[in-house]
């Protein structure tokens, strides 16, 4: 553990409650800002994110500075004993700034140089708007470096995006120099620049990706979301210099995001990478409860998936940073949280590792874009409304958590999340153009585990594999030698290892592998895919496996079985009877193919026999129907079990050990009921 990490888990030995605090939206009412105190108070919070969009109030003008009003928020909520997570500003900028120097705006991908306006719209390479964070982050730091309240920093707001003028030309040409030694043949290798006659004489010919330019040389691509991703952290890091400088032991954050409106994990940056340069990740979970796409159930399980994948970019807590208390604004129909909702979802965040649960905002603007977005304190400034009696309860309830705080959720089963396989494919002209789904179909096989409550980590490449019995790799359709050889290596040490079509397709440029599946897979695996049908979605097939057929679409590979044993066959076209599903033992551990995508009750049988097999197991065992989970954080003298219903009927649950109600302190054991949206948080004492 760094330093920040232990500062950051024994300075803050309590849940977080409370969120983002935009007082500079009403310095000119001070009784406002009086009654927030009170009402921080009544709502059981303790703290607030301040100045994430407050340039325009710290520096008015150029090189004038106004902090009191920013001194007062601290000294505040010091007052009621209340923490804060500090922001720089960089999230949006004054219009001065964006006047005096217009090289601080975007230029897009089409080469038109934004207008001001809007927020997360920065070059990020302007030596300007570099230089301009950097003294405004100094300045924070130097005066609020050594204030009691201050808990953690919160760089920017929700980094995103990329910038494509001169100055980023110039980065990407220098980092593409950098990456391929300023050797241009190797570059050209790598992005096959034969075809089309795309060969490059000169780096100075090079432009990043653009709808009227380049956009159909995959190598090129790739490089550029690297490149994104790299500088977006290079901005960062420039961002944290005072920081770090001035205050060592202040852990530092960002907030990270989900991609709706199907929630999956965020998209465009490569968190694997930024996750190494922070302290302690945070995110902003948005969960479009209660739609009219999918149940309840099939929601938490998607949100479990991203809380899942964020955590293990650490291994250790995490923190919910922005949630809304009752609806957002931006979805296609806001609807409110049901009754009972808010706390499930709060404790759901809390159950999968969160050591908070902090909202947008802490008080409802009154004008612009968020006017309708929840808050904790509405319009109406009451503390008397059921969101403002829901947050408070969830309050109290975090405050009987604090034991919880710190606590991690150790896992026997893994499954591979890659941000650059999932870009190479969603770029990859082939397959089915809209069905390729690399996020959801990563889902649908941590479904089988989600279920049964057994804990899975979603992990990165880097991250060692050793400690799984069980690793899948659905889709891994970009996978290195390096990362190959590591496979190997892990089902040589006695892992057992599932993968599915569109696997080991490209390697790291984007560049198919030759010769068949590579050499090595085909020894682990046993068997050498040889072609994979894309289907129609009205297109049908199905498998037989263990004497039940199961159904099949989007997607079939063919393959021929060299050692492998055959699990399961297609059942229909040109390739009925063929092998569909594979297992091979390779040296102490085992290979499974998976052909096709099948449905679930398929994901849920199979993975039941590896179960059985590897005696896999929920942390604790509570016997429930769908639509409940149960998730357990750990700590040395206790488990920490959440019961969490997530449907819309009450439901029976059994728990045979018994254990203690953290909230009523009571003993339970035996037939409970749960009502709908109920959630029971009970400490089992080891
Ligand atoms: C994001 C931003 C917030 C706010 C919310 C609204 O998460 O970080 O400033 O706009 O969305 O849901
Ligand atoms: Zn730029």
């Amino acid at each position: 553990m760094s330093n920040h990490e232990k500062t950051y888990l024994t300075k803050a030995n309590f849940m977080l409650h409370g969120g983002d605090y935009n007082p500079d939206q009403w310095l000119d009412r001070p009784d406002i800002l009086a009654d927030d105190i009170k009402l921080m108070q009544l709502s059981h919070t303790n703290t607030f994110s301040v100045g994430i969009f407050a340039w325009a109030a710290l520096e008015p003008e150029e090189g004038v500075y106004h902090f009191e009003w920013l001194d007062e928020i601290f000294n505040n909520i010091h007052s009621i004993g209340g923490r804060v997570i500090l922001a720089t500003p960089s999230g949006a900028r004054p219009a001065w700034m964006s006047q005096k120097y217009p090289e601080v705006l975007r230029t897009n991908g089409a080469r038109a140089k934004m207008l001001h306006g809007g927020r997360h719209n920065h070059c990020f390479t302007s030596p300007v708007y570099r230089e301009k964070t950097q003294k405004i982050n100094r300045l924070l730091a130097e005066r609020y470096g050594n204030h009691p309240a201050l808990l953690m920093w919160h760089i920017s707001n929700e980094y995103g995006g990329e910038c494509h003028c001169g100055y980023c030309q110039d980065a990407f040409r220098g980092w593409l120099k950098k990456k391929y030694n300023n050797d241009l043949k190797s570059l050209n290798d790598a992005w096959w620049g034969p075809f089309w006659s795309h060969t490059f004489t000169d780096w100075s010919q090079i432009e990043s990706p653009s709808s009227i330019g380049e956009s159909m040389v995959h190598g090129l691509n790739l490089d550029w979301r690297r490149f994104v991703t790299d500088q977006t952290i290079d901005f960062y890091e420039n961002e944290i210099v005072p920081i770090r400088e001035l205050t060592p032991e202040i852990p530092i954050t960002t907030n990270f995001m989900a991609d709706t409106h199907e929630l999956i994990p965020f998209q465009a940056l490569d968190y694997s990478k930024f996750a190494k340069h922070l302290d302690v990740i945070s995110w902003d979970a948005y969960p479009a409860w209660h739609n009219d796409w999918e149940s309840t159930a099939d929601l938490a399980m998607r949100v479990g998936f991203i809380d899942d994948l964020y955590r293990c970019l650490k291994q250790q807590p995490f923190l919910l940073m922005e949630s809304t208390p009752s609806m957002v604004n931006w979805h296609p129909v806001n609807k409110a949280k049901r009754p009972g909702m808010h706390k499930l979802a709060s404790m759901q965040m809390v159950a999968h590792g969160s050591d908070s649960v902090l909202y947008f905002q802490w008080r409802k603007s009154r004008g612009s874009s968020e006017k309708f977005h929840g808050a904790v304190v509405d319009h109406d400034n009451s503390s008397e409304n059921r969101v403002f009696q829901d947050v408070a309860e969830v309050g109290k309830t975090l405050e009987k958590l604090s034991d919880v705080v710190g606590t991690n959720r150790p896992a026997d089963v893994a499954i591979l999340y890659d941000w650059e396989s999932n870009w190479a494919l969603n770029d990859a002209q082939g397959y089915g153009l809209k069905t390729k789904r690399y996020p959801q179909t990563l889902v649908q096989h941590y479904r089988a585990f989600w279920e049964q409550d057994i804990p899975v980590d979603v992990i990165t490449k880097e991250q060692d594999f050793s400690s799984y019995k069980l690793l899948m790799i659905p889709m891994l359709y970009l996978v290195s030698e390096e990362t190959i050889a590591r496979l190997k290596e892990f089902v040589a040490g006695g892992g057992t290892l599932v993968t599915t079509y569109i696997s080991g397709i490209v390697n790291e440029h984007d560049l198919t592998y030759t010769g068949g599946w590579h050499k090595d897979l085909q020894e682990v695996f046993g068997i050498n895919p040889v072609e994979t049908d894309t289907y129609y979605p009205s297109d049908r097939n199905s498998v037989m496996y263990r004497n039940q057929s199961y159904e099949l679409k989007d997607y079939a590979t063919i393959i021929e079985v060299n050692g492998a044993t055959v699990e399961a066959t297609y059942e229909d076209d040109f390739y009925s009877g063929t092998p569909a599903v594979t297992r091979n033992e390779y040296q102490g551990g085992k290979a499974y193919y998976i052909g096709g995508r099948l449905e679930d009750q398929f994901q849920r049988d199979f993975y039941q026999g590896l179960i059985n097999d590897l005696s896999l197991e929920p942390v604790f065992k509570v016997k429930h129907d769908k639509g409940v989970s149960v998730q357990v954080r750990q700590a040395t003298e206790s488990d920490y079990v959440f019961v969490m219903n997530f449907t819309e009927q009450k439901q029976p649950i059994t728990i045979e050990t018994p254990v203690e109600d953290l909230v009523t302190g009571r003993e339970v054991s035996g037939v409970l009921t749960l009502e709908q949206y109920e959630v029971r948080i009970l400490e089992k004492k080891k």
